[in-house]
This record gives structure tokens, C-alpha cells and sequence, in this order.
């Protein structure tokens, strides 16, 4: 190890007289012997394990696997809770949460002896709340992601989460049994992990592998795969170099990082969470990125792997084909080269070697599965800050479009009324669902994809346009305009918008457009005011809804934005 004088746990440990007394009596009643207290690099892990949060159900274990490898290489581990999500349970929505437990682990970080850390994360939201507040500290940091669960099985054929979608409309129009329905419920989720689709978990695996926050060859790795402890293990070792050679995020997380991260998650197809995650995590670390970034160095980026929502495969069959690596080095023409990553090499460097073992699961960029791929960024008299788009999940006969607006002014009045055999739908109609963004739902939940009426599932069809301020789930699919910004309940033209209402769509185009004359929503706007919060007059949820930031910024609350370092002058013996 180097100086002494880099480790900011000798602020605790290092002390003479009462102060390193207690900062050190108390924490030996775990049976630490006091050599570990004289000089060790302190490791925290910060552990989003919950049994409230299925996905991370396993962390306790895998954090194990990251002390072995702390203590292997010197170190002194030491384990520690944070707030957890669990993006199936939390209510009303995990997103609401996001910004709280990433001050949970900023809070924690820096209150504490830790000279880096371990982020432990796997859900949906936790590996961003983790990063976030990871950087707003800014000391040596690494990732392991918990890994997707093992592909389910129903009936012979494989199933994840994306199937869900299918299996409720299937279910909605007596195609499938109530009691098939429940072996489905119970074949899915097999093994520990999370969704083992390239859904918003696996998207946010690839991300922080493809920032060059985790070793290489994390995203894909099963959960219950024993490879999954050697990443962790390795990872354990890792870290303590990392002290030593000062690697922060601030170090890795360049703009030209950011910039590999979007053309990474083009080509895995990754979820449009992507977009709102990444953001947040860039105005953290005070790198310059905005949203058209998303669409400029996105779109050109050929899709290269065939993963449910938008393909066939799994997860593991992913991680079977050579996972992320593979596609890293087959993108290596498009990456910046010239990026660190917690192993001290570059991005490019790391994977350059990565072999392809299925090309039905990882294409080549010469052979891609779609030429392009990414998020397409439209503007509009709807979206003057932007609205995303993920392509490839969307009907390419929907992409350009002119339909009559079905508005639903809630989630609620959307549950109320969309099977009613009387509404004024076609598969020419395009639904809009307002109030369902940050400040208005509040927490933007995973509802932008609504499902379709029953009358129209009858019919045979399978997709048409919806507009929202809301997002979706990673997992799942559809023409679906997400993330308008200015949300409805900030006075966006979305809340303006009524019944049978002209909205043009037009993808290539990057347009999206109120077809109502301005003077219309003018006069519309002078008698509009936003539905009232009864519910939500105190506490965490009242802040959430006066800080937080639109979509096209990230979402974070506005006083979280940027860093406040490590340093903590005062003590209170
Ligand atoms: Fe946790 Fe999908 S619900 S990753």
C-alpha cells in the first residue's frame, strides 16, 4: 500500500486518546483483532440485499465472495445496509424511491470510515441509486451486479419477463386458463436473480460494465452461476489495488465514458430507463452530457444482440454467447479507446480478445440484427424538451403516423375505461396518458406502455401509438412515446390535449406534434390547473414532488445534482 496518508479511515481508526478509543472499542465487539484497524484500506460494501427485493434476495452471499477477496488482497471489509427497491413490490413506484436511496448511500459513504466501495446492486433501480450516490462522494468505487436469473419454463418453451405482457392478454381474452396462469407465475421467476430479459436491470449490468465501472464481463453472468462469486470475489481484490491508485468514478466516468455507455446500450437494445438513469448519474459527476446526446451517438449504432423484449433469446444465453464483451469489441470502431475503467485498462483493451461462442445471440456489426438501433429523441409542440422513443420495440408501420387522440387523464381513469365496450378506439387511435411523469404521478412510473383495449386485442391487433409522460418497462414492447418533457402536471401542451385531438408522428423525422392551433391551446391553457395532491402534503414524497427535475434532466431532485466530496471535518466526541 502507499501513504497512510491517502486512507480517510485513519481520520477514525488513526486517532490517539478517547476518540480512536471509541472510534475503535465499539467496532472490535464484532471480533476484529486490532491489527485491522492500523492502517488496512477499509472496504465498505454497501448491500442492497432485502428480502423485500427479490432480485437482490442473494446479495448477503455475494458480498461473502467480495470480503474473501478484500481480505486476500489486504484490506478490511466491512458490509453495510442501504435502502433497497424492489421494482415488483414498492408501491406506488420504485422510481419514487430512487433519489432517497441514493442519499441513503451518499450519506452513508461519507459519514463512515470507508476508503472505497463496493456497490452491491440488481433491481431495477437499485444500481443507479447506488452510482448516483456513489459519485456524489467520489472515492475508488466498483460494481457487482447480483446477475439475471436462469431462463423459466413453462410448458416446454422458455419464458422471462417480457412474457408477462403476453400471458395477461393471452389471459384477458380466455386464450389461457386462470389455472395456467398461475404455473406460468410460478415457472418464471426459478432461480435467485433479476429479470433475465434485457430489461431495465440488464440494461443497467451493460451500463456500469460499459461506463468501465465493474470488471469485465459483468452483466451477464447468471446470479446462481458460481462465476458470478469469482466476478465478485475478483472484484474484492480489485478494489484495494484501487485505493492505492486513487481510481474514483470521477476518473472513469469521462464523457467520452458516457458516450461508449449509449452506443453499448444501442447495441444491446437496452431500456429507455437508460436514458433517465445515465442522465442523472452524468449531472452527478458534473460530466456534460444532455438528451440529444442519447440520439446523436445512438442511432447509428447497429443492434447486435437478439434478446427479449425486442428478440428471442435470454439473459443467460447472453452470457453463454460471450456476453457484453463481445459486444464491446465488436463495437470497438465506434468506442472511444482512451477511457479508464476500474481495472486501470481501457474499455476497448479489456475486451479485445472476447470471443462470440452464438451468432444467433450476438451478431457482428457487419451482420447486425437491425442497422439501426438506439433511442430516437422527437421534439414537438408535445415534447418542446424532448420525448424518447424506443425503435426497436415499436411497430415500423406506426413510426409515421397521423391518428385521433384518446386521452386518459389518469392511471385510474385509464383502469376505469379501457375495456369499456363503448370507447372510441381504432387501431388507427393514438392513447394519451397524462399526470403519470415525475411530479405528477408522483415518481414516473413504468405505465407509458398501456395495455391495449380488449376490443382491439380481439380484433387482432397488436400495437398502436401511446403518448405519455410516464416510462416503461424495460421489459416490455410496443409504439410507445415516453418521458414528455415538460411533464402535464408541470403545464406541459401534453395536459392540453382532448379527445379526437390530430397528433402527428413522424420518427425519422424526430417530430411529434399537436396538431391543435396555437390559439386553441392558449385557451386551453388559460383554464387549466394541475389535479391537486391531497395525499401527499408532508414528508420525503412533498419534497419529491417540489425538487424534482423533469425527465430529460434525469429526475433527480434539484439540490442533488453534483458533488460534495468525502471529506467530514467535524466529530461529535
Ligand atoms: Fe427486479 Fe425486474 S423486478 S429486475
Amino acid at each position: 500500500m502507499g501513504s497512510e496518508k491517502k486512507l480517510r479511515s485513519r481520520d477514525w481508526f488513526g486517532k490517539t486518546g478517547k476518540d480512536g478509543f471509541i472510534y475503535r472499542s465499539w467496532m472490535k465487539n464484532q471480533g476484529f483483532p486490532s491489527d485491522e484497524f492500523e492502517g488496512k484500506p477499509v472496504i465498505g460494501i454497501c448491500n442492497t440485499w432485502s428480502e423485500l427485493t427479490p432480485c437482490n434476495a442473494h446479495l448477503r452471499e455475494l458480498a461473502e465472495a467480495v470480503k474473501r477477496g478484500v481480505w486476500e488482497a489486504g484490506g478490511f471489509p466491512l458490509e453495510f445496509p442501504v435502502m433497497s427497491l424492489g421494482e415488483t413490490i414498492i408501491r406506488p413506484t420504485a422510481m419514487l424511491y430512487r433519489n432517497l436511496a441514493s442519499m441513503d448511500v451518499e450519506e452513508s459513504i461519507r459519514a463512515n470510515p470507508v476508503d472505497a466501495v463496493v456497490l452491491l446492486c440488481g433491481c431495477d433501480k437499485t444500481t443507479p441509486s447506488l452510482v448516483m450516490g456513489a459519485c456524489s462522494v467520489d472515492i475508488p468505487t466498483i460494481v457487482v451486479s447480483g446477475g439475471p436469473m436462469l431462463t423459466g419454463n413453462f410448458k416446454g418453451k422458455k419464458i422471462a419477463t417480457s412474457d408477462i405482457w403476453r400471458f395477461a392478454e393471452d389471459h384477458k381474452v380466455g386464450d389461457i386458463s386462470d389455472e395456467e396462469f398461475k404455473m406460468a407465475e410460478a415457472a418464471m421467476c426459478r432461480s435467485q436473480g433479476h429479470c433475465a430479459v434485457m430489461g431495465t436491470a440488464s440494461t443497467m449490468a451493460s451500463m456500469v460494465e460499459s461506463l468501465g465501472l465493474t470488471l469485465p464481463g459483468n452483466a451477464a453472468i447468471p446470479a446462481s452461476d458460481s462465476r458470478r462469486k469469482v466476478l465478485a470475489h475478483l472484484s474484492g481484490r480489485r478494489i484495494v489495488d484501487m485505493v492505492d491508485e486513487e481510481i474514483t468514478p470521477s476518473k472513469v466516468l469521462t464523457r467520452k465514458a458516457f458516450l461508449n455507455a449509449i452506443k453499448v446500450n444501442a447495441a444491446v437494445g437496452g431500456s429507455t430507463n437508460f436514458i433517465i438513469h445515465l442522465m442523472a448519474i452524468a449531472r452527478r459527476i458534473e460530466a456534460e452530457l444532455e438528451l440529444d446526446d442519447f440520439d446523436k451517438h445512438g442511432s447509428g449504432i447497429p443492434l447486435l444482440v437478439n434478446l427479449q423484449p425486442s428478440g428471442d433469446h435470454f439473459m443467460e444465453d447472453f452470457y453463454y454467447a460471450g456476453g457484453l464483451p463481445v459486444v464491446i469489441r465488436e463495437l470497438k470502431d465506434h468506442l472511444h479507446s482512451d477511457v479508464l475503467t476500474v481495472n486501470g485498462n481501457s474499455l476497448v483493451e479489456n475486451n479485445k480478445d472476447a470471443e462470440c461462442y452464438d451468432r444467433d445471440v450476438i451478431a457482428t456489426v457487419e451482420k447486425p440484427f437491425q442497422e439501426n438501433s438506439g433511442t430516437t429523441v422527437v421534439r414537438g409542440n408535445l415534447c418542446p424538451d424532448g420525448a424518447v422513443i424506443k425503435t426497436s420495440a415499436a411497430s415500423k408501420h406506426l413510426l409515421k403516423h397521423r391518428g385521433k387522440a384518446v386521452v386518459f387523464e389518469s392511471i385510474e381513469d385509464y383502469k376505469a375505461r379501457i375495456d369499456d365496450p363503448d370507447l372510441d378506439v381504432d387501431e388507427t387511435s393514438i392513447m394519451v396518458l397524462k399526470y403519470v411523469g415525475p411530479k405528477g404521478y408522483p415518481g414516473m412510473p413504468e405505465v407509458g406502455n398501456m395495455g391495449l383495449p380488449k376490443k382491439l386485442l380481439e380484433k387482432g391487433v397488436k400495437d398502436i401509438v401511446r403518448i405519455s409522460d410516464g416510462r416503461m418497462s424495460g421489459t416490455a414492447y410496443g409504439t410507445a412515446f415516453l418521458h414528455v418533457s415538460p411533464e402535464s402536471y408541470a403545464g406541459g401542451v401534453l395536459a392540453l390535449v382532448e379527445n379526437g385531438d390530430i397528433i402527428e408522428v413522424d420518427v425519422e423525422n424526430r417530430r411529434l406534434h399537436l396538431d391543435v392551433p396555437d390559439e386553441e391551446l392558449k385557451r386551453r391553457k388559460e383554464n387549466w390547473t394541475p389535479p391537486p395532491h391531497e395525499e401527499y402534503h408532508r414528508g420525503y414524497v412533498s419534497l419529491y414532488i417540489e425538487h424534482v427535475e423533469q425527465a430529460h434532466l434525469g429526475a433527480d431532485l434539484d439540490f442533488l445534482s453534483g458533488k460534495s466530496g468525502s471529506i467530514v471535518k467535524r466529530e461529535s466526541h
